[in-house]
């Protein structure tokens, strides 16, 4: 938070970052992480919840997301996007790009 402004969200269980995108009325997750023992019990959403929640409260109206295929894991982040509701927005060179109304 003192290097760049972005937002966090952290619990015991594990963290969100996200940053607000004024302009475009959007909130973007920058990265999310859950404890490997408190996997798969929907921590994440929950956590992605609580984002959503108080980004709607500011009058931000879409939830943005991102996966890089190169990185570790890609496939399965790619996998709880989807799980998440988010839908294919755009995608650059090793770049995709994924939303969802709010
Ligand atoms: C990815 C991560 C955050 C998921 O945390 P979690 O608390 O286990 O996720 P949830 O239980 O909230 O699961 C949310 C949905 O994604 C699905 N999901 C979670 N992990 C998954 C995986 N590895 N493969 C496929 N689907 C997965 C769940 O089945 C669930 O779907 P449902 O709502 O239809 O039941 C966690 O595994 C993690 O920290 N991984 C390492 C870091 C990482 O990859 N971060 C990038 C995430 S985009």
């Amino acid at each position: 938070m003192e290097r760049t402004n972005d937002e966090i969200l952290e619990t015991e269980k594990g963290f969100i970052t996200y940053r607000y995108i004024e302009n475009a009325k959007s909130v973007y997750i920058i990265d999310l992480y859950v404890k490997p023992e408190f996997r798969n019990s929907h921590e994440a959403s929950q956590m992605a919840d609580a984002v959503c929640k108080e980004a709607k409260e500011r009058g931000f109206t879409k939830l943005l997301g991102s996966v890089v295929p190169s990185n570790k894991g890609s496939t399965s982040s790619l996998k709880v996007l989807l799980a998440y509701g988010m839908r294919l927005q755009s995608s650059t060179n090793d770049f995709i790009f994924f939303e969802k109304e709010i």
